[in-house]
């Protein structure tokens, strides 16, 4: 799926950049050419690509970055964000925002090893309280990271609701210094990232759900007048695409969550495809 999705992006000019889905160092590094494989999709359109890694083990995620290092991209960037528990179990992700003395040993260590490539991170503001930023982001200054990119929701809060994540994204942007941050949590609009750009102070945002719901929502933000957004087309790109190519083969049940993502669980094209009965509203 995700070789699909960069294809089509690359293809409907969607982004400028990518960083990629975290890739999770556990027990070993990943072969040259497995890690090829990974970043090839995301190298392949041109467009300055910064690799997301996840691990614990300094080792080996300093062999990583040197594997890294041989390939095209433009940097790398350390998860300690995920609040998946399986994630968690071994202290990486979120969990490691538990630990800032050893997130910065770990980001001074890349550090040294990557002086001429962009170092950054991406972090929740805490592990159960947004007070945790206060040492967690100066544990990344002291790695001389390039920029944060902050979800404004604690570990802890997963995707619950929360009512003051603008205002800890500001603490942020204070504590971050001339370090740039990028806000991220609930951008589904251009008005959502209006707001949060002038209310907290960010120097960008990032979109996940947003941009699965609306794969034009990065040009709007950036400016774009878009007219239409013609999900039917991303839509046909991907189905097509998945049919004809088998290497990059797409599924019933991934075209099932396209579906869902672009028009919702209620839609009518959802519910065409899936045999769902479409909700009556009340
Ligand atoms: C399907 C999915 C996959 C995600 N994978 C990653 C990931 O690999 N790395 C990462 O830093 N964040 C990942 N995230 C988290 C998002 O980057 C983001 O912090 C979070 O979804 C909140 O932003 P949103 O409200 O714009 O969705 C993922 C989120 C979703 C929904």
């Amino acid at each position: 799926m995700i070789p699909l999705y960069c294809r089509v992006f690359h293809q409907l000019k969607l982004t400028d950049y990518w960083m990629t889905p975290f890739i999770r160092i556990s027990n070993s590094t990943f072969k040259d050419a497995a890690l090829k494989k990974i970043i090839t999709p995301f190298t392949a359109g041109g467009l300055p690509v910064i690799v997301q890694i996840m691990g614990r083990d300094t080792e080996l995620v300093l062999a990583t970055v040197e594997q890294l290092k041989a390939l095209d991209i433009a940097g790398i960037n350390l998860n300690f964000a995920c609040p998946s528990r399986k994630v968690m179990r071994k202290g990486n992700g979120g969990k490691a925002l538990l630990e800032p003395e050893n997130m910065a040993a770990l980001l001074d260590k890349i550090r040294q090893r990557l002086p001429n490539h962009s170092l950054s991170v991406k972090l929740r503001s805490g592990y159960s309280s947004a007070d945790e930023m206060e040492q967690i982001i100066p544990a990344c200054l002291s790695a001389d990271v390039d920029f944060i990119v902050m979800h404004y929701r604690t570990v802890t809060e997963l995707y619950l609701p929360v009512s003051n994540g603008i205002k800890r994204l500001r603490r942020a942007v204070e504590l971050s210094g001339t370090v740039p941050v990028i806000g991220s949590g609930d951008i589904f609009t251009v008005a959502d990232a209006e707001q949060m750009g002038q209310a907290a102070g960010v120097a960008g945002v990032i979109t996940a759900r947003g941009l699965l719901r609306d794969p034009w929502l990065i040009r709007r933000i950036q400016g774009e007048k878009i007219k239409t957004t013609d999900k039917e087309l991303v839509f046909k790109l991907f189905s097509e695409r998945g049919q004809s190519e088998s290497e990059f083969a797409c599924s019933r049940g991934y075209l099932l969550e396209l579906a869902r993502n672009l028009w919702g669980i209620n839609s009518h094209q959802f519910c065409q495809l899936s045999g769902r009965k479409i909700k009556e509203s009340k």
